[in-house]
């Protein structure tokens, strides 16, 4: 039994080092081929796998795809649910999962799409020794695409590999790839971002709390916040869970400040536009215990800005003051929001896939011009 950066490479040695010795070709791709190789030839994302792979022209689109979305799903809903009915996806989620999977799956239901899952992998032929190449190139004979979570933080790389050496390439969605990268997730809440500053996301603040080392939604997020002109990006835990020196260095060469704040978040919160809270992402090993200097308190709310915004991935622990839940009427508090965000989003980048967001778009412009009494969803 041959598993190797938490990917199974089946049961048979040979076999497995002749694959490893295959994708290994792939994997010394540079970053630029790599980022060639997920797009097609007239430039489009074919795979979403890596955050630094969006840039603002595509976060705008997913933006207005998805406000787009949500008002015609309530006027329209059959127009919606026609756009990609020929389309099926496999939800492939092989780590716990409860807001990516639902709300891809909800997506997928909003475009008509046909979706099927696979979560519990004693159903697989894994357990009959399958190569995990194997499986995936076996689901990928039956869809259209791949929305996929996996514990290994480069399963991303290996499923565009298994893709590309099929003939039958299909997109492949990352939804949650070990430590390494969420892009879906630092879409959704770029989203959430973008809606409450009215897209004006230069010159902010962003904070980032709790486990910024292997929490995979701060990598991929605060990538896309230096995007941004004059961003400034907090990283807000103690010396244990500071952010890893890679995603650190990437955020400086784009010329984002960056902070490390250790001692805990009182001092940050009054600074910052964006609080972007996480749980310690104990299943990579070590104490669960959150230091309770990093909790974002209640009273917090009024040292906060009033234009900043409270954001959390979920699922929360302790590191959110439970008393924060029952406020209905701070607009600032958005980690629930944040979550229907996320199905919208998700709608939008699903239809982008398939070069159905432009019709979304459109659609929305032309019930607008009707003056027909639009609502947000
Ligand atoms: C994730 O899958 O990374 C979540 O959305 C955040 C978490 O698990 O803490």
């Amino acid at each position: 039994m041959v598993i190797l950066n938490d990917i199974y490479w089946g049961e048979s040695a040979p076999v497995a080092k002749y694959d490893q010795h295959k994708f290994a070709e792939f994997a010394a791709l540079s970053p630029r081929e790599l980022e060639q190789e997920c797009r097609d030839q007239h430039g489009r994302l074919k795979h979403i796998i890596r955050a630094e792979h969006f840039d603002l022209d595509f976060l705008r689109t997913i933006c207005e795809t998805a406000d787009a979305a949500r008002s015609v799903a309530k006027m329209e809903d059959k127009f919606m649910k026609s756009l990609l009915t020929a389309k099926s996806v496999l939800n492939y989620f092989k780590q716990p999962s409860s807001r990516t999977f639902l709300s891809f799956s909800m997506a997928e239901a909003h475009l008509g799409m046909r979706r099927e899952e696979v979560r519990d992998l004693k159903t697989s032929s894994e357990v009959k020794g399958e190569s995990e190449k194997d499986s995936l190139r076996t689901a990928s004979s039956y869809f259209d695409a791949i929305v996929c979570r996996h514990p290994s933080d480069i399963y991303d790389l290996f499923a565009v590999w298994v893709m590309k050496s099929s003939n039958r390439e299909l997109p492949f969605v990352n939804a949650g790839s070990g430590k390494s990268e969420h892009p879906t997730q630092a879409a959704l809440d770029y989203y959430t971002d973008w809606r409450w500053f009215n897209g004006d996301l230069d010159n902010k603040v962003f904070a980032y709390v709790g486990d910024c080392k292997r929490g995979r939604t701060i990598h991929s997020g605060a990538k896309l916040m230096a995007l941004h002109k004059d961003t400034t990006i907090y990283f807000v835990a103690p010396e244990e869970l500071q952010i890893d020196p890679e995603t650190e260095r990437y955020l400086q060469e784009r010329d984002a400040k960056v902070i490390k704040e250790t001692n805990g978040l009182a001092s940050v919160v009054p600074l910052a536009h964006k609080i972007y809270m996480t749980r310690i992402q104990d299943e990579h090993g070590g104490k669960a215990e959150y230091d309770p200097n990093f909790i974002f308190r209640k009273e917090f709310l009024a040292t906060m800005r009033p234009d900043a915004i409270l954001e959390h991935p979920m699922p929360k622990r302790e590191e959110i003051d439970p008393a924060i839940d029952y406020i209905k009427d701070d607009p600032r508090i958005k980690h629930w929001e944040e979550q229907r965000n996320g199905m919208w989003g998700r709608v939008a980048l699903l239809a982008y896939l398939f070069d159905a967001d432009a019709d979304i778009r459109c659609r929305y412009e032309k019930i607008k011009s009707i003056g027909a009494g639009l609502r947000d969803n």
